[in-house]
């Protein structure tokens, strides 16, 4: 097929070339965004009298049929063009005929590209901050419903301290807040026009990037026109945002994996989000939230694949940028994908109370309590620290509770216990008890919701 750029060369490229060459079947996905950015260029050209107002007019109505076209779905995208850039051209061309030549004045493919990739992930990060809000909110929702819960908190995966099941919540709410606020920056140094650096140089024509970018709503220009198409890091800051979004959902995937397991039963899915074995009838397998966490090796995969690429580039614009768009591409996929399943995942999810408060009486998670309860009596910590240690060991042997052991038994280890020590370490009151600012007690859940509603509502 004769190329746009025929003319240094006469020869046919090979097929095969021509098919690892093009990049069509995957920026064709930007094609609002070229064709966004193409309107706005024609109308700085007229403004600078580069071309006529007239033929302006021209080449931006024939661009808003093209725009309609393929969004009504009359006019199919040609796989065969090299790219979607290549493609809205030639269609421009065939529908205006040499107007449509004129459009592509001081300016070239290398600022072009950039320009529709910074457009289009502007838009999808609000897309993609939208998810984030919802499913703050779901958690938020369901911290609300069981923010008097009591369930172990674990280090090591070791029973350490009650807590209760809306604060636990609540931490990955204060994760996906902070997710909020990478999007957000990683937006405002996105948000800088690369158009009107031209293939790397600039131009000889009096063009107003200003004003081209205004109309494109960014906040600012690149400054240089070698870095305006030679920069990716918005693309690398986008990546990176989404492979610590998706940390943290991988981190709660395993936790939901483990809370749904026979050992834990804390949280039961719905059935809508989870499936079957074709073999075990008694199965009831929590697979979303296993790809959740299987595809987040997808997406760092992504942030290196880019990092990759870009490493040993020298200035301008490469051909391996190319690249740098299936990764963005899979990302932004990947990531909406996992979070419109983790939305309703966790709105629907029963919290087994009952058995989230058994673990947390077997586990003599009120230890600490109990060496502080010690404390207040008059004992340095560590001596109180040691007659717990001991109390406990106790307890394991005559396979109890602190909450069970005799008085009498308490007392053969420190005149200091007396009656009020039952009420000290029931779980209600060690949770309770937990006031300071950010701790497990309901109050500071209760602030701590507050505080995310308030959040995500700015
Ligand atoms: N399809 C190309 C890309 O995605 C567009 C820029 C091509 N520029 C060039 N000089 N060949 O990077």
């Amino acid at each position: 097929m004769a190329k746009m750029w025929a003319g240094r060369t006469a020869g046919e490229t090979d097929r095969i070339a021509d098919d690892f060459n093009s990049s069509i079947h995957f920026d064709s996905r930007m094609y609002r965004q070229d064709i966004t950015g193409s309107m706005a260029h024609a109308a700085m050209l007229a403004s600078k009298n580069i071309i006529s107002a007239e033929d302006a007019d021209t080449l931006i109505a024939g661009l808003e049929g093209i725009l309609n076209d393929i969004d009504s779905g009359k006019l199919e995208i040609d796989m065969t063009c090299e790219d979607i850039h290549m493609f809205v051209e030639q269609v421009l061309t065939e529908r205006l005929g040499d107007v449509g030549k004129k459009l592509h004045t001081a300016r070239s493919r290398n600022d072009q590209v950039a320009l529709d990739l910074r457009m289009y992930l502007r838009d999808e990060i609000t897309t993609i901050k939208s998810l984030i809000k919802d499913l703050i909110e779901a958690l938020t929702n369901q911290a609300e419903a069981h923010k008097d819960v009591i369930l172990p908190g674990y280090t090591h995966l070791q029973r350490a301290q009650p807590i209760v099941f809306g604060h636990h919540l609540m931490a990955y709410a204060m994760m996906l807040l902070r997710d909020l606020d990478r999007f957000t920056d990683t937006t405002r140094r996105m948000n800088v026009s690369p158009i009107g650096s031209c293939a790397l140089a600039g131009t000889t024509y009096d063009t107003d990037r200003y004003l081209e970018a205004e109309k494109l709503g960014f906040d600012a220009i690149c400054f240089n026109s070698l870095d305006g198409v030679s920069d990716r890091d918005f693309a690398l800051e986008f990546l990176s945002s989404c492979a610590t979004l998706m940390m943290h959902l991988s981190r709660f995937s395993e936790e939901l994996i483990l809370w749904s397991s026979w050992e834990f039963k804390f949280v039961e899915l719905s059935d809508a989000y989870t499936t079957g074995s074709s073999i075990m009838p008694q199965k009831k397998n929590p697979d979303m939230a296993e790809l959740i966490r299987g595809k987040t090796g997808r997406v760092y995969g992504d942030l290196m694949a880019l990092l990759t690429t870009l490493k040993g580039l020298p200035l301008a614009y490469n051909k391996d940028m190319q690249e740098d768009k299936e990764s963005v591409f899979d990302a932004v996929d990947t990531v909406k994908m996992c979070l419109q399943v983790a939305i309703p995942m966790v709105a629907t999810m029963t919290v087994r109370a009952d058995n989230m408060k058994r673990a947390a009486g077997e586990g003599f998670i009120n230890a600490t309590d109990l060496a502080d309860y010690l404390v207040k009596k008059g004992l340095p910590f560590r001596s109180a620290y040691k007659i717990s240690g001991q109390i406990v060991a106790k307890c394991i042997a005559d396979k109890t509770v602190l909450e069970e052991l005799p008085m009498t038994t308490y007392q053969t280890f420190s005149e200091l216990f007396e009656a009020d020590l039952y009420d000290e370490i029931s779980l209600e009151t060690c949770v309770a008890k937990r006031i300071s600012e950010g701790g497990t007690s309901v109050g500071s859940v209760e602030k701590q919701i507050a505080y995310v509603r308030k959040q995500i509502q700015a």
